[in-house]
């Protein structure tokens, strides 16, 4: 969770890395991109370009978490969009959603409140970019009751669904039923609910 400059030594530090575990592991191993607070003097690429190198040159999978892009976007100022249209959309295996604290000045990744319009505005192209892939949402702080959770996850399946709407217009967004929302622990013992 350490901020790292984006430069071709990290780049060959991290890559190194990834393999080692793999190898190890006998597997392909996914990888998060986190939220930062702090760039670096020393980074001569973008985090985008960072990323999609790392991913492709270890050959292992993406953990998207379409929040972490929007918090680092606006406290580095860089465009959401071009990260996500930028990233290996075939490497995206999993989804992350969560809320955020406004700070003014910047932002912190709280995962403690309800994911803001923009970010469900980028995870509706990330959808689209990837084709659709499993959506966790994180909320591991001033937990809300279980049915205001419950709107979100079941909120980010509407936006899962948009995109057969709009090929489809026979189709009708549904209104999932408790059962179909996995609440599961999380390793870090974050609480998390998936929509598959
Ligand atoms: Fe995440």
């Amino acid at each position: 969770m350490l901020p790292i400059p984006f430069n071709e030594a990290t780049l060959k530090h991290v890559v190194e890395r990834i393999r080692i575990v793999q190898d190890v592991l006998e597997r392909p191993i996914v990888l998060e991109n986190p939220s930062s607070y702090v760039t670096f003097a020393d980074s001569n690429m973008s985090e985008w370009e960072f990323i999609t190198r790392m991913a492709n040159e270890a050959d292992c999978g993406l953990l998207l978490d379409v929040n972490n892009v929007y918090v680092s976007s606006v406290n580095h100022d860089f465009d959401p969009v071009e990260y996500l249209e930028a990233v290996p959309h075939e490497r995206v295996v999993q989804f992350h959603l969560a809320g955020h604290t406004n700070c003014g000045t910047h932002l912190i990744d709280t995962h403690d409140g309800e994911v803001i319009d923009p970010v469900w505005e980028l995870y509706r192209l990330a959808h689209q970019l990837t084709g659709g892939v499993s959506t966790l949402l994180e909320w591991d702080a001033k937990i809300p009751a279980f049915p205001v959770m419950h709107a979100e996850v079941l909120k980010a399946r509407r936006y899962m669904q948009s995109e057969l709407v709009h090929s489809d217009t026979t189709s009708t967004v549904s209104e999932a039923t408790i059962d179909d929302v996995a609440t599961v622990p999380h390793p870090a013992s974050f609480i998390t609910a998936e929509v598959e």
